[in-house]
């Protein structure tokens, strides 16, 4: 496996977490590089069911080192309770690292994010309200709080004092909001510090010295890459970049060093949250979609918006990552759909446009033009090889392939560990 990206390639919520466990069981080390408790996706594991935002499934397996890396903002309050989940079911948590360079959820950013998005009314984001866009404005404008203050009781007081000036400032005068007080800030942070200390450790370097000792890494992002904050759907994107290049920038290891991006890409579209989506189904099918493929969020229960694949968009995505292979998933979801679409191109403002819109508001403006496909009936979830899938499918399959250019080697046809074909590289 050598360094593998894993990289979500829609709106989020493709199911990488099914693949990034699979794919744990033979790496050394797993690294989450951006995001924040604004992911999460559900992991059965001997029987277990493991409900995870931020650390990474690789953690069920023993000898599997997993890292918070540098990119990533962390809701320490809300990894403490994930790791209590983990403990009492008995996991051993003493691989699991987090950078020194992370970012700190506060509680602050947490109130921001609700107050802007009631502020927007009708234009809000759809954020998670985890607080994820003020904690990277924070970072971008030098007075977030790392997760090195953790380690000084000092120095967290100072910060937390610090920002909670101007916090206070922004939630009363700008959003009608009572202050918040600083003691109970502190006091709960310096116990996070106590109970994380352990964990904090200048990660850049175990990844750096893995790779150089030939051990294979797995990078794993979460959302997806048309949220990606440089080249998705802005404004209507999360305020990280999950791009396959940035787990180099937020691991703080070369290039060079990445063998492998695995895109994972649903056999439909979703999206939750507001947003352009030109594939957006409102009939039956579309509901359809939703019912059987299960699409409410992990993490905050809303319900996905459901639509046919976006070719157009898939080849955008596949060049911004530099996908070298494909998963595709929730295949079987597919199941039963007398005909399957694909979208191939947009009609904007009359004309026939077959590349990703240079503008979001041309992307609003994107009509879909289809090329259909004949579906199945047959139920997949019990196949494991991919000559055994029906013809239609497999047609499916590879038509995705040779629109992209890029081999599909992981086909997922069920929630479980199981249910997947694994095809040659
Ligand atoms: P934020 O990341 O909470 O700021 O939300 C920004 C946008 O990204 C919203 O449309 C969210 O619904 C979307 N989003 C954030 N995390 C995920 C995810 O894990 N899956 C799917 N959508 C997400």
């Amino acid at each position: 496996m050598s360094t593998t990206v894993v990289v979500g390639c829609q709106w989020g919520d493709e199911g990488k977490g099914k693949l990034v466990d699979m794919l744990s069981g033979q790496a050394d080390l797993v690294v989450r590089y951006q995001g924040g408790d604004n992911a999460g996706h559900t992991v059965i594991h001997d029987g277990q069911t493991f409900r995870l935002h931020l650390i990474p499934s690789g953690i069920l397996y023993p000898g599997v080192m997993c890292i918070l890396a540098d990119g990533m903002v962390i809701n320490p309050r809300v990894l403490l309770e994930e790791m209590a989940g983990f403990r009492e079911k008995n996991v051993d948590l003493s691989e699991l690292m987090i950078s020194a360079n992370a970012h700190l959820i506060m509680p602050y950013h947490i109130t921001l994010d609700k107050a802007r998005e009631e502020r927007l009314g009708k234009t809000q984001i759809g954020t998670t309200c985890r607080g994820i866009g003020p904690a990277y404005a924070d970072k971008a404008t030098r007075s977030g709080i790392r997760a090195d203050a953790l380690l000084d009781d000092d120095i967290l007081e100072r910060a937390i004092r610090t920002a909670l000036e101007e916090k206070n400032l922004l939630l009363e005068k700008v959003y009608g909001q009572p202050p918040l007080k600083a003691e109970p800030i502190i006091e709960s942070y310096a116990e996070y510090g106590r109970l994380l200390r352990d964990h904090i450790a200048d990660t850049s370097r175990t990844i750096h010295d893995a790779i150089a000792d030939g051990r294979r890494v797995l990078f794993e992002s979460a959302q997806g890459a048309l949220l990606d904050i440089n080249h998705g759907t802005y404004p209507y994107v999360t305020s990280s970049s999950p791009l396959s290049a940035n787990a180099c920038v937020s691991a703080g290891i070369g290039p060079m060093t990445i063998s492998r991006v695995i895109g994972v890409v649903k056999a439909y579209q979703t999206r939750v949250g507001a947003g352009p989506f030109p594939t957006e189904l409102f009939d039956d099918v579309g509901e359809t979609l939703t019912q059987v493929g299960c699409e409410f969020g992990t993490t905050t229960g809303r319900r996905r918006r459901c639509g046919w694949l976006d070719g157009v968009a898939l080849r955008y995505v596949a060049r911004i990552n530099g996908v070298t292979e494909w998963a595709l998933t929730k295949l079987d979801v597919l199941s039963g759909l007398e005909a399957i679409k694909v979208c191939v191109a947009y009609r904007v403002g009359g004309a026939k446009v077959d590349r990703f819109p240079m503008t979001v508001t041309q992307f609003s403006a994107s009509e879909p033009i289809f090329e259909e496909l004949v579906g199945w009936a047959e139920p997949l979830d019990e196949i494991r090889h991919f000559d055994d899938l029906p013809g239609a499918a497999r047609d499916y399959v590879k038509y995705i392939e040779r629109w992209t250019g890029i081999p599909i080697t992981y086909i997922s046809i069920g929630p479980s560990r199981d249910q997947i074909i694994v095809r040659e590289r």
